[in-house]
């Protein structure tokens, strides 16, 4: 399909889960006889079919566990499938685990250079960007300290504003809107739709139903690894919140 940004067809991933009883010396001595060791394989995305087109803002939402940022790593390429086939067609910033990449005792400078590299720029694009990228994480005075004294917010601003600025075509953001201050969840929704004008590609993973509502068109609900909705995020939201209320009684 030629407008199709990211294809899915029957994605599965399987986490291996192993139980070794090392906590007592009985333990020890059991798992040495490989007696008990039980390997649990868990079935994080279970048949996972989907097609989302450029210029989509998709909101993927579903209860703790579901397989949102599972999905995402896989779209990233993080992580492969362990069946199934993904295309991905444009270049993808990946904002899954903001400032993970980042070394602590380098500058944030340093810093926006070591990840700028990571993400695919040259020096000379990230020498252009870094007036944009330092104003936009909103750390000039704070550029030449090291990262390891950035409040945990900082360093997320920094991570967001790399990201941004390597001119993606395909946004994959895991609840990334909920970190930062109130200020700067303004200017991160304000980048999503300059982007969205820009005809960029957007999956957004986020348990703010009304954040959904604003800002995608379409919702993918997954349940236990499943499919369990995917249409207009009006109708998807309203069927997930009835699930969760549903839920919330059931456990009073
Ligand atoms: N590295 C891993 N090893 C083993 N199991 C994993 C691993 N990563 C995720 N899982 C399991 O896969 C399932 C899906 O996890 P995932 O992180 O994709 O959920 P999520 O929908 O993003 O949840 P949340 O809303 O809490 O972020 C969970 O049951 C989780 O325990
Ligand atoms: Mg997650």
């Amino acid at each position: 399909m030629k407008d199709a940004a990211i294809i899915l067809e029957h994605v599965s991933k399987k986490y291996r889960l192993s139980h070794q009883p090392y906590s007592s010396l009985k333990g020890i001595l059991l798992s040495i006889f490989r007696y008990r060791r039980r390997i649990e394989v868990h079935q994080a995305l279970n048949d996972v079919s989907l097609t989302i087109r450029h210029g989509e803002t998709v909101g993927l939402i579903g209860v703790n566990g579901s397989g949102k940022s599972t999905l995402l790593a896989i779209i990233a390429r993080v992580i492969l499938p362990t069946a199934g086939k993904v295309w991905v067609n444009g270049r993808v910033a990946p904002l899954l685990q903001l400032g993970v990449g980042f070394h602590p005792d380098l500058t944030g400078l340093e810093n926006i250079y070591f990840n700028g590299i990571i993400l695919g720029l040259t020096r000379q694009q990230i020498a252009e960007r870094l007036p944009a990228i330092v104003r936009f994480a909103e750390l000039v005075e704070f550029i030449d300290t090291p990262v390891r004294a950035y409040s945990s917010g900082m360093v997320l601003r920094l991570g967001f504003a790399v990201a941004v600025h390597t001119d993606p075509e395909i946004i994959l953001m895991d609840e990334v809107l909920a970190v930062g201050d109130e200020a700067f969840q303004h200017k991160c929704l304000r980048k999503i739709q300059e982007f969205q004008r820009e005809g960029r590609t957007i999956v957004l993973v986020s348990h703010d139903m009304n954040q959904v509502r604003q800002v995608a068109s379409r919702a993918i609900w997954l349940h236990q690894g499943r499919v369990m909705a995917d249409g207009a995020a009006e109708e998807v939201v309203d069927h997930y919140l009835q699930f969760a209320e549903e839920i919330e009684k059931q456990s009073l």
